[in-house]
């Protein structure tokens, strides 16, 4: 079974914090909040630890996982030879949603690296987990706290829905804030990459580094057969919602038409059809639709924060398929996109 703790986000209990670190130090799972979306929690220095992760998310286990620290010295150790740039990187966004990808430390267990030479670390932005990982002593490896092939969990309550029976605890302190998990960056090439957009923008870390360039799988760009992804999470379709995913990308009027023309095909054939819209399109679609609002055309991280709990709502509204509209991708918009382009079976270009 699982317990659950209620906790203040911003003034943790110590004794239930203790008490879950004792959890994580003994090698078993405590799920818990962090400023992206909720984590499952396992001694990063344990093989044995980290493998409990996967057979609870059943994930794949060439899928490596991020070891989150609460100080940097905690991460320092975890790098064989630290990039400078990844110093500079950790002042400016530390803690926070950037994840960055270095050479790994021997220390590492294969099991959280996925056999790679490289780790991938970050500090967290909620004092709850920064909280969780002091009092364990050590770092702590955490994919997000879903089933594999789920959304994202931004709430508790998604946590149980997904893991409950499988994880030792869960610590619930309220939503996630931004919503979307953080921006992966690897630093072991000659040019950093964004692999995975997030919580820290590309515009924001153009300002520190102006050098870094997004991998082209990010929206959604094939790889030849032949070339393995640089992040071997990109190879897995993701976030997938049961009912399939259409998205529609190009300028709005046309988006909002051709929509609501595969509105009318899909429901005259008797399906039971979504529609995720920016607030000020819905009065453009059938009043009797299932439309959940994607926040503002303007404001991309309302529908960051908003979009993994919608893709779970729609699945309980039991509809067969989901039109969305794209977003622009300035901004956290590029992570929308990409949680959308991942989520999609098929993407409209209008
Ligand atoms: O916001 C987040 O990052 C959340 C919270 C819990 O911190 N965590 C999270 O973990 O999203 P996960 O496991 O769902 O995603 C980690 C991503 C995966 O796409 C994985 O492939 C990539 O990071 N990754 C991990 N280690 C890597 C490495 N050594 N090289 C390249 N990519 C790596
Ligand atoms: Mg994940």
């Amino acid at each position: 079974t699982t317990q659950v703790w209620q906790l203040d986000p911003s003034q943790p209990d110590a004794q239930i914090i203790e008490k879950a670190a004792a959890i994580i130090k003994n090698g078993g799972l405590v799920a818990f909040p962090t400023e992206t979306v909720y984590g499952l929690g396992a001694h990063g220095l344990s093989g044995e630890a980290v493998a409990k992760i996967y057979r609870a998310k059943g994930r794949p286990s060439d899928n490596p996982l991020i070891l989150h620290v609460a100080e940097i010295p905690m991460a320092v150790s975890l790098s064989r030879d630290l990039p400078t740039t990844a110093q500079l990187l950790m002042k400016t966004f530390w803690p926070g949603p950037l994840t960055l990808v270095v050479p790994r430390a021997a220390a590492i267990p294969r099991e959280v690296t996925g056999g790679l030479d490289t780790v991938a670390i970050r500090m967290p932005a909620h004092p709850v987990a920064l909280a969780l990982i002091k009092a364990a002593g050590v770092p702590i490896a955490a994919p997000s706290a879903n089933k594999s092939g789920r959304p994202s969990p931004t709430t508790a309550d998604h946590v149980k829905a997904d893991l409950t029976g499988r994880v030792d605890a869960l610590l619930d302190a309220g939503p996630a804030g931004v919503g979307l998990e953080s921006t992966v960056l690897d630093l072991t090439g000659a040019v950093p990459i964004i692999l995975r957009p997030g919580g820290v923008t590309y515009e924001q870390l153009q300002q520190v580094i102006p050098e870094v360039i997004i991998d082209p799988s990010v929206l959604g760009k094939k790889l030849p057969a032949n070339e393995a992804p640089r992040s071997p999470g990109m190879k897995y379709r993701h976030y997938a919602p049961t009912a399939p995913v259409i998205l529609f990308t190009g300028a709005t009027t046309k988006v909002k038409e051709q929509l609501a023309a595969r509105y009318r095909e899909l429901t005259s054939q008797g399906k039971r059809v979504g529609i995720l819209a920016a607030e000020e399109n819905i009065p453009f679609y059938p009043a009797d639709a299932i439309v959940l609002p994607l926040g503002t055309r303007e404001n991309p991280a309302m529908a960051a924060a908003s979009l993994f709990a919608l893709l779970r709502q729609f699945e309980q509204l039991q509809v067969d398929t989901i039109l969305a509209e794209g977003l622009d991708t300035q901004g956290l918009g590029l992570a929308v996109m990409n949680r959308l382009q991942r989520a999609a079976s098929e993407v409209v270009g209008c």
